[in-house]
């Protein structure tokens, strides 16, 4: 039988585009990993949406990959953590489990339209003050409103108290235990636009002016307890599930960004950039939005966030569309046959412009391009424009806490030198790149392992972080406020590009 300490850590992500899975043991070291596409459906411009089946059996069999490779089982892991992409809403039966509809992913802007009737009726502020959020189709609670006025059977079942919604958290973990649960946990109920930030809980005054049942919703628990144990079918004996977290809270607590004013960005699908704010929520005067970083015990620990919808995407574009390259890795490269962007600029807002701008109906642009623009100058272009958006979202946070942020710690699955140096050089701060960049997974491992004393405290973990690259400043600002003056120009173009009523 294994000691606690020779046991392992399982960590899933059901993240945008990939699941993963990796096991790490004690000293935090990645033991094993898999990972695979899943698909994606685009039924009209705008929409996005992911079959919630696929999701469930893709991630099991990640992480029967990922044990089986180097011979694990169920019984060597000391517990599961789950970690997932945020605000993605699943409707299923609670009789039957099976998903009702597809899942609506948080890029969809199929509620657009929805968001500017709430707007219009006054409610920014309301919701703001309960939630943290602004209003925006980002969010759950429009696409659960949606789903219930176009799908019959969802409202149907709703009326007969026999609908249930989740996050991808709350679909995996009561999939896992075979109906036993629904739960979500503080972190991912922060992006519903439901959860009253400031009460823990479900908002009865927000679910009656959406008109959302609350008999659909499930219980928020912290985000590192043992909510419960895997059904045996699944890993031939019993794991305990100890924890559940969004992605991005699980990514700044992977950077060990534990104390107030310590900021992660992750590069991704999309980047999304964390302060924690420590015990208290801080409502932002510059667009960012107030979310629960986690909970452990009773201790809830706030964060500003600032969300780009757009990075990976970009050069995914790059990719499949204008063909320029064949594999991601390939953009630095063909970034860095040119010395400068030769004056193109790329704005990604392909599903509109996130923090701090929240405009729906932006769309992406190219400026600048000439005769003599090169695949080179478009491949820079397209990297800058991921820098640029997140630079916009930290001089937000800036400004919002009248400090300059010391340093950003990075992570995510697009990184490369060229982009992070000129990430340096724009904010005139240091960017770390940790040896480990699965800070998500790693995140969604310690607060498993903190709840079933597989690690002791957070003390505990910080030896485990080391630092691979440091990246600083080495621009000259007249160059920076060139680049930012075009920058500026570039994105209020793409600002308010399609008509509402279109
Ligand atoms: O809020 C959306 C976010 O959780 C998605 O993260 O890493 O899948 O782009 P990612």
């Amino acid at each position: 039988m294994n000691t606690e300490r020779e046991k392992y850590i399982l960590a899933l992500d059901l993240g945008t585009s990939v699941t993963s899975a990796m096991v790490f043991n004690h000293a935090g070291e990645i033991f094993s990993h898999a990972s695979k596409e899943f698909e994606q459906f685009f039924p009209k411009p705008g929409w996005i949406e992911q079959d919630a089946e696929e999701l469930w059996f893709s991630i099991v069999s990640v992480a029967q990959v990922a044990l089986r490779k180097v011979g694990l089982t169920g019984s060597d892991l000391a517990g599961i953590g789950i970690t997932n992409q945020r605000e993605t809403t699943i409707l299923w039966n609670k009789e039957s489990g099976k998903p009702v509809g597809n899942a609506i992913v948080w890029q969809d802007r199929r509620t657009s339209r929805i968001c500017d009737q709430l707007k219009d009726k006054g409610l920014q502020e309301k919701i703001k003050s309960k939630t943290g959020l602004e209003i925006d189709a980002y969010f759950s609670a429009t696409k659960i409103m949606w789903l219930l006025d176009h799908n019959a059977e969802a409202r149907e079942l709703a009326d007969q108290e026999k609908l249930a919604f989740g996050t991808v958290d709350s679909w995996v973990l009561w999939k896992f235990t075979k109906g036993a649960c629904h739960y979500t946990d503080v972190s991912n109920a922060s992006r519903t636009m439901l959860f009253n930030i400031n009460t823990l809980t479900w908002d009865e005054e927000l679910l009656e002016l959406l008109n959302i049942p609350s008999s659909i919703l499930p219980e928020v628990r912290s985000s590192s307890e043992i909510y419960a144990r895997t059904h045996p079918s699944i890993f031939g004996c019993d794991v305990p599930i100890a924890s559940l977290i969004g992605d991005q809270q699980a990514a700044l607590f992977g950077q060990q960004c534990f104390e107030r004013g310590t900021v992660k960005n992750t590069y991704n699908t999309g980047c999304f950039i964390l302060m924690n704010t420590g015990k208290d929520p801080i409502f932002s005067n510059h667009k960012l939005i107030t979310t629960i970083a986690w909970q452990i015990g009773d201790e809830v620990t706030y964060a500003l966030e600032g969300s780009v919808f757009n990075a990976g995407t970009v050069i995914q574009w790059l990719r499949d569309v204008l063909n320029l390259i064949d594999s991601l890795d390939e953009v630095e490269e063909l970034a860095k046959s040119e010395k400068d962007n030769g004056g193109v600029f790329i704005v990604p807002s392909f599903t509109g412009l996130g923090a701090p701008y929240w405009d729906q109906y932006a769309r992406g642009t190219f400026w600048g391009l000439n005769m003599g623009t090169t695949p080179g100058h478009l491949a820079r272009a397209a990297l800058e424009s991921i820098a640029m958006r997140s630079a916009d979202v930290i001089k937000a946070m800036e400004a919002d806490l009248e400090m300059e942020i010391p340093e950003v710690r990075v992570g995510g699955t697009i990184l490369n030198d060229t982009m992070l140096q000129f990430q340096s050089d724009i904010l005139n701060l240091p960017v770390v790149q940790p040896v480990r960049i699965e800070m998500t997974l790693l995140g969604a491992a310690y607060l498993a392992g903190l709840a079933v004393g597989f690690w002791k405290n957070k003390e505990e973990l910080q030896s485990q972080y080391k630092v691979a690259k440091q990246f600083k400043c080495l621009a000259d600002p007249k160059d920076v406020d060139h680049v930012l003056k075009y920058w500026n120009r570039a994105v209020n173009s793409s600002l308010a590009w399609l008509d509402p009523m279109d």
